[in-house]
């Protein structure tokens, strides 16, 4: 299957996107966490992104839409993947629309995850990342058993760069202007799903499974 995890920041496509590829064996392709990976290695890409990232803005159209078209050329991409974070404005969507085109394939779901502004802020400013292994937590929703450590590889927990409020109400204002007009986009072509992000996260969960059988 090839599916496209869509929605505010702090929606839960990170987290949703990641059971749904376990799941169903798939590759599970993160622009966001692409960039960051870039960026801890200070790659010419990684370079580029952090002006962008830093400040909550978008990356430029032609460095993604790269990114993601050598990325889905690889063989694990053959029979399927799971995009998160891509695309978020209406050129990286026609961009992507070629790219299956030339391929042969389509998209089979988008899945929106619908939820308010305020649950959202609440979730980023909480949340904390492994500074080794990337492993997510919160510091009210997903504790790690020691306060601070990962519970998979004892890495210290971090905050991520744009989780501090004033950067979350900017990317939620970019997500408006830029990334919502691909709602309408993809409503057009059939394949837009809407699922409410709200509560627990096995609940949500089921409801996307619900919308992929
Ligand atoms: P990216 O990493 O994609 O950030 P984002 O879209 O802002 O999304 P988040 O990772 O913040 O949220 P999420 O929806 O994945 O939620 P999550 O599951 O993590 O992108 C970062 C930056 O990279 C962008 O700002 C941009 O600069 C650049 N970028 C990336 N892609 C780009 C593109 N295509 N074009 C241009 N630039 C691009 O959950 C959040 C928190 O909530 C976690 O702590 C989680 O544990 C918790 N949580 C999740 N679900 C629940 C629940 N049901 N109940 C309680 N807590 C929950």
């Amino acid at each position: 299957m090839r599916i496209l995890f869509f929605g505010a920041p702090g929606s839960g496509k990170g987290t949703q996107s990641k059971l749904i590829a376990k799941q169903q064996t798939i590759p599970h392709l993160s622009t966001g966490d692409m960039l960051r990976e870039a960026k801890k290695n200070q790659t010419s890409i990684g370079l580029e992104a952090a002006k962008y990232m830093d400040h909550g803005k978008l990356v430029p159209d032609e460095v993604i839409i790269n990114l993601i078209a050598e990325r889905i050329e690889a063989s694990d991409c053959k029979s399927g993947f799971i995009l998160d974070g891509f695309p978020r404005t209406l050129p990286q969507g026609e961009a992507l629309a070629r790219m299956f085109e030339a391929r042969g394939e389509q998209i089979d779901r988008v899945i929106y995850l619908q939820i308010d502004s305020e649950a959202v802020v609440h979730r980023l400013i909480g949340r904390r990342i492994c500074s080794q292994c990337g492993e997510e937590y919160h510091v009210e929703f997903k504790k790690p058993s020691q306060e601070g450590i990962c519970d998979q590889c004892s890495g210290k927990l971090i905050q991520r760069d744009d989780d501090h409020e004033e950067k979350i109400l900017t990317r939620l204002g970019v997500y408006e202007s830029q990334t919502a007009p691909l709602i309408d986009y993809y409503s057009k072509q059939g394949v837009l799903v809407k699922v409410m992000a709200s509560g627990e996260i096995a609940e949500i969960t089921k409801r996307i499974e619900e919308t992929l059988s």
